[in-house]
């Protein structure tokens, strides 16, 4: 069906098309734009369109774009690089040079590429949505195919073949093709949540030992200008284990993607030793791109991430930065007149970011597995204040916070998460799953969580009477605090110690405690301070 545009002001157009509900996609113009509807008048749609629309007349024509705004999942999408509509930016590339063509609309996967598929039952077999039909090898994992409807199997495909041909047909001849279209906005159904019970391990020491989350949860990392944020929801998707990971990267600068994007085909997944862009989708909406597809960028993503989250597999979705998406949500709605809440944001702006984080979890599958989909997301307070509606909306509903300290980082302390503000919910469970794997675990935690505080309180008293003025035994415990800071917390993200495996982290700190127990021994049984430690610098075992 098509209609025409009646006005234009900004990104929203208004259109009349009979027939369209909200949340549907139409193509705009002669150039056919993106757009998705966002109100209805009557017969008139308002619609927010996704690309730059300058040169776009009232009169053109649009067109229904086939119901609401989709996402194609299926084998393929590992690997990838995505924008916020999921246009492959590789194809987009390919077909119209560095800069994209406005209206280009190629598939999101390759529908010519060809798939081994391993059929996992025989013809004659009835399958009900969720039964595995066979598996195609996506790198480094089996690919599970699911069927999607009820019947009975009258012909099961295998060997080669491109996603494009049917992998299944139904008696009374319903296909299963191998990928599928998804709306972006509804959550992917499950069969039920399940309580997280399983850490995820991220590699960073002051976030494993301190504030460790469970596969399933969600994590803010809210933090002001430069203080870390890229950088470490870079480091965590290079090393978390998990078996896919989302890395959005939403509003923030072109070249740290281009950067990530060069760094991660040149890398190897830790654990399977393969590259680390197999287990990895980018999507990418940097602050150069419409800011309109930034806000369904993290929609887009999302349904990839729970996609594979069905497939029975630990996901790990990365977003840098959610603030950058509030801001593309305080625009549209500004641009629709919408009342402004706190700051100008959108007064729903606290329901769609818990709708939005209440997509992670961990969740049993339709084929009776388990999938997990934990989220950590980067936020940007202006001026770094806290207490600004885009962190406070997210603090109401993440069950980690991650506070990263613009003081630390001048000092050049990274990863600058401040451990006294920081908090996880999961802190004390993970702590005991970690404890199970490595003994000692939720002891040595115990031990730097307290030199961490009582340095804290002694800091001030330190600051009126000098280091030599303090007591002997807090001398120490003020030497072996500096040591944790800076040898056990700090970890240099450009360097060989980016990665610390959890037994490793467990030794680096048992090795520094074990020294202050040696020093903590030697003026027990009488020598000064200096002493015990002349000693312990000659006698240390190295
Ligand atoms: N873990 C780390 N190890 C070493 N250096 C780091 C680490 N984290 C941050 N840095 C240093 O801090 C700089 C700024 O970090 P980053 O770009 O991640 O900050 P940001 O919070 O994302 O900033 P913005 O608010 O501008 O997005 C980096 O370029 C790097 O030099
Ligand atoms: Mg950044």
């Amino acid at each position: 069906m098509s209609g025409q545009v009646i006005s234009i002001s900004g990104a929203t157009v208004r259109i009349d098309l009979p027939g369209l509900k909200v949340g549907d996609r139409v193509l705009v113009g002669v150039q056919r734009l993106p757009g998705e509807v966002v109100r209805l008048h009557g017969a008139q749609a308002i619609v927010q369109v996704f690309e730059e629309n300058r040169g776009l007349g009232v009169g053109e024509p649009v067109r229904d774009g086939g119901g609401p705004l989709k996402v194609v999942l299926g084998p393929g999408l590992l690997g990838q690089v995505f924008d916020g509509l999921q246009r492959p930016l590789p194809e987009l590339r390919r077909l119209d040079g560095a800069f994209m063509r406005r209206g280009s609309d190629p598939f999101p996967l390759d529908l010519a590429r060809r798939w081994t598929f391993r059929p996992g039952l025989a013809a004659g077999a009835a399958v009900a949505p969720g039964d595995l039909l066979g598996t195609v090898r996506e790198g480094h994992l089996d690919h599970p195919i699911f069927a999607r409807e009820s019947g009975e199997v009258a012909w099961l495909a295998a060997g080669e073949l491109p996603l494009a041909a049917p992998v299944a047909r139904l008696a009374g001849g319903g296909e299963l093709p191998l990928w599928q279209a998804w709306p972006v906005r509804r959550p992917r159904p499950s069969r039920g949540k399940q309580v997280p019970a399983r850490p995820l391990v991220t590699g960073q020491r002051a976030l494993d030992l301190l504030f460790p989350l469970f596969k399933g949860g969600v994590a803010i990392i809210p933090g002001g200008f430069g203080t870390g944020k890229t950088v470490l929801e870079q480091s965590i998707a290079k090393y978390a284990d998990v078996d896919v990971v989302v890395y959005v990267g939403c509003g923030e600068r072109g070249n740290e993607m281009a950067g990530l994007l060069d760094e991660f085909a040149s890398l190897e997944d830790p654990r399977s030793g393969r590259p680390l862009m197999e287990r990895t989708i980018v999507v990418a909406n940097t602050s150069n791109m419409p800011v309109a597809a930034r806000e369904s960028s993290i929609f887009t993503a999302v349904s990839m991430a729970e996609y594979y989250r069905d497939l029975g597999l630990d996901v790990l979705f990365l977003a840098d930065s959610l603030s950058r998406w509030a801001e593309a949500l305080r625009e549209i709605s500004a641009a629709l007149e919408e009342m402004p809440g706190e700051d100008g944001y959108p007064t729903y702006l606290g329901s769609k970011l818990a709708a939005f984080i209440e997509r992670a979890g961990v969740v049993e599958t339709a084929a009776g597995g388990t999938g997990s989909l934990s989220m950590i997301l980067a936020v940007s307070p202006p001026g770094a204040d806290f207490s600004e509606p885009v962190t406070q909306a997210c603090l109401r509903v993440a069950g980690a916070f991650y506070q990263l300290d613009t003081r630390l980082a001048h000092r050049r302390h990274f990863p600058a998460i401040n451990w006294t503000q920081s908090y996880s919910q999961h802190a004390d469970p993970a702590a005991v799953c970690f404890d199970g794997d490595h003994p000692g675990w939720g002891e040595q935690r115990r031990r730097l969580r307290e030199l961490l505080q009582r340095e804290d309180e002694l800091r001030e008293v330190a600051e009126v009477v000098g280091m030599e003025g303090l007591q002997e035994r807090d001398r120490l415990l003020m030497r072996t605090a500096e040591r944790l800071r800076l040898e056990f917390l700090c970890q240099n993200s450009f360097t060989a110690d980016a990665y610390s495996a959890p037994a490793a982290t467990l030794q680096r700190l048992a090795a520094i405690l074990v020294e202050h127990d040696r020093i903590g021994a030697a003026l027990d049984s009488g020598l000064t301070y200096s002493e015990a430690l002349a000693r312990e610098v000659c006698d240390a075992p190295r």
